[in-house]
C-alpha cells in the first residue's frame, strides 16, 4: 500500500541506514541556507551508492516496445479496444523483430547523452520479451524472431557502456491467476523476476508498474523485492506510483520515487531514514507504446527544457521511444533525441553539470536555477529569447537581469559554457542575492536553456 513520504518518515526514523548529513560542497563553503536558521532542519540521510550511481546518470531511456508495437496504437491497445486474448495473441504469429537490434538503441542512448535504458519485459499483456523458461507461453521464444530479446537488449547495452534496466509489468490483462488466484499470480511474477535477475548478469534496475491497478491489494512486495537483492544486489529497485501519485513512496526497499509525466518537486528528505532518488518518466508524444496517429511529439526543446527541470529538483529524466512493430527506431524520436545530445556536448559533453551536479540551495526566478558540482556553481537561464514566444515552458524573457537567492559566497564574474563567453554579475552578499547580467544571443544561436559558470 502506498504511504506518503511524511509517513514513510515517521514510521521509519530510527531504522538506521547511514543518518549522517549529506551536504554539497557549496554548502560546506557557506554557501546555500541550511543550517542558517535557529531550527535545524533533521539531518538528510547519505545516498547508499547505488542510489548515488543512478542520480549521477540523469537521463535515461525508456523503451516500451511489444506485440502492441504491431497495431500502432499505443501500449494500451487490447484493453482500449476490448481485443480478446486469444485474438490478440494472434500477434505473436508476426512478431518478427526483424529491425530490433539492442546495440543500435544503446548506441542511440549513447548519442543523446543518455546513460541507461530501461526496456519492457513485458507489459500489461502478459506477452514477455524474454525466454520465460515456460513460466508462460506468451513468450518471444515462441514467435518467428525466436530469440531472446532482453538477452540481445542487455548485450547490446553492456557494448556500448550503457547501463540495462528491465520495466516489468505488476498488472496482468492475460493471466487468469491474476483475477482468480492472486497469490499464484505473484509467484509467476517473482519467478519471472528472478529468471530476469539470473540469466542476463549485472541489470542496472528493475522499473515496476501496476501496483496502482490495485492500490488495497497485497502485493507481497518484501518477497518481490527480496528476490532482487539476493541476486542483484547493485540493482535500483522501482516501482511507478503512477499519474497523481508522484513521489511516493510505497516501500522501505524503493530506491527511487516516481514522476510519471509530472514535473518533479525538489523532495525534502530531511529526517528520512533511507536517501530516496527521484525520476520522471515521459514520453515523446502521448503514448508509451508506438501510436502511428499521435502527432503530439516533443520537440528537442522541449526535451532539454525536461531534463533541466528534472535536475532542478535533482530527479532524473528518463525519457522514452516506442519502436515500430518490428523493432526499428522511429526516425523523428531518434533525430530529436540526437539534438538533445548535441546541447548536452555543447555544454561539456560528460562533464555538463546536469550529470554530477546536485541543487544547492540556491533558486532563480521563474524556471531560472542552479546546481553545483566539484564545488563549483552553475547558473541555468531559461527564456533568453526575446523575439519570439516559442518557448516551451514560459514567456520569453530576453537577455538582462536574472537574480538568484541563497548565495553565501561571492562571485567575480560568470561564463557561458557554450560560448565562454564572460558576463558581469553584481553581488549582494547582505541579502544573499547574485544578480546575472544575461547576454543575448549571438546571431545564428539558440540554445534554449544556457548554462553560465560562476567564477569566484
Ligand atoms: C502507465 C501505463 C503504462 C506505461 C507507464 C509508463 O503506468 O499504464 O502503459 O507503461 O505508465 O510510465
Amino acid at each position: 500500500m502506498s504511504i506518503t513520504r511524511r509517513t514513510m518518515l515517521k514510521n521509519s526514523v530510527g531504522m538506521g541506514l547511514g543518518m549522517m548529513m549529506s551536504t554539497s560542497a557549496y554548502e560546506r563553503a557557506g554557501g546555500g541556507s541550511r543550517g542558517q536558521d535557529a531550527d535545524e532542519p533533521a539531518a538528510v540521510p547519505s545516498p547508499e551508492p547505488r542510489i548515488a550511481r543512478f542520480e549521477r546518470m540523469a537521463f535515461g531511456m525508456f523503451v516500451h516496445w511489444g506485440l502492441y508495437s504491431q497495431i500502432g496504437a499505443g501500449e494500451w491497445a487490447k484493453h482500449m479496444q476490448g481485443i480478446a486474448t486469444d485474438e490478440y495473441m494472434k500477434l505473436m504469429k508476426t512478431f518478427t523483430a526483424a529491425d530490433f537490434d539492442g546495440r543500435t538503441l544503446a548506441r542511440l542512448a549513447k548519442r543523446a547523452g543518455m546513460k541507461y535504458i530501461t526496456h519492457t519485459s513485458r507489459h500489461h499483456d502478459g506477452f514477455s520479451l524474454y525466454d520465460t523458461r515456460g513460466l508462460s507461453k506468451y513468450d518471444v521464444i515462441n514467435t518467428p524472431a525466436g530469440r531472446d530479446l532482453i538477452l540481445d537488449f542487455v548485450e547490446g547495452c553492456r557494448v556500448e557502456g550503457i547501463v540495462p534496466m528491465l520495466y516489468c509489468t505488476t498488472l496482468d490483462w492475460t493471466d487468469p491467476r491474476f483475477s482468480s488466484d492472486f497469490p499464484a499470480y505473484l509467484q509467476y511474477l517473482r519467478d519471472s523476476v528472478e529468471i530476469l535477475c539470473t540469466n542476463y548478469g549485472p541489470i542496472g534496475g528493475f522499473w515496476f508498474d501496476g501496483n496502482w491497478s490495485r492500490r488495497d491489494a497485497d502485493w507481497e512486495e518484501d518477497a518481490l523485492y527480496a528476490v532482487i537483492r539476493k541476486h542483484q544486489p547493485e540493482a535500483m529497485i522501482i516501482n511507478n506510483t503512477g499519474i497523481g501519485s508522484g513521489g511516493k513512496v510505497g516501500h522501505p526497499e524503493i530506491d527511487s520515487v516516481t514522476f510519471e509525466r509530472g514535473r518533479p518537486e525538489p523532495l525534502d528528505r530531511s529526517g528520512w531514514s533511507k536517501y530516496v532518488a527521484g525520476e520522471m518518466c515521459h514520453t515523446m508524444n502521448f503514448h508509451w507504446g508506438i501510436a502511428v496517429n499521435d502527432f503530439n511529439y516533443l520537440s528537442p526543446a522541449h526535451v532539454i527544457e525536461e531534463l533541466c527541470l528534472c535536475r532542478r529538483a535533482g530527479a532524473n529524466l528518463l525519457m522514452n521511444i516506442g519502436p515500430t512493430a518490428t523493432g526499428g527506431i522511429p526516425e523523428y524520436e531518434a533525430a530529436a533525441l540526437k539534438r538533445v545530445g548535441d546541447w548536452i556536448v555543447l555544454h561539456g559533453g560528460e562533464n555538463c553539470p546536469l550529470y554530477r551536479g546536485r541543487p544547492c540551495g540556491i533558486s532563480g526566478q521563474e524556471h531560472d536555477f542552479a546546481l553545483e558540482m566539484d564545488g563549483e556553481v552553475f547558473l541555468f537561464v531559461f527564456n533568453l529569447t526575446s523575439t519570439s514566444n516559442t518557448q516551451a515552458h514560459g514567456d520569453a524573457r530576453g537577455p538582462g537581469p536574472r537574480t538568484f537567492t541563497g548565495v553565501n559566497r561571492q562571485f567575480s564574474r560568470a561564463i557561458w559554457m557554450d560560448n565562454d563567453e564572460e558576463l558581469t554579475v553584481e553581488n549582494d552578499p547582505d541579502n544573499r542575492r547574485l544578480v546575472l547580467h544575461a547576454t543575448r544571443y549571438p546571431y545564428g544561436t539558440n540554445t534554449v536553456v544556457r548554462i553560465a559558470r560562476l567564477v569566484p
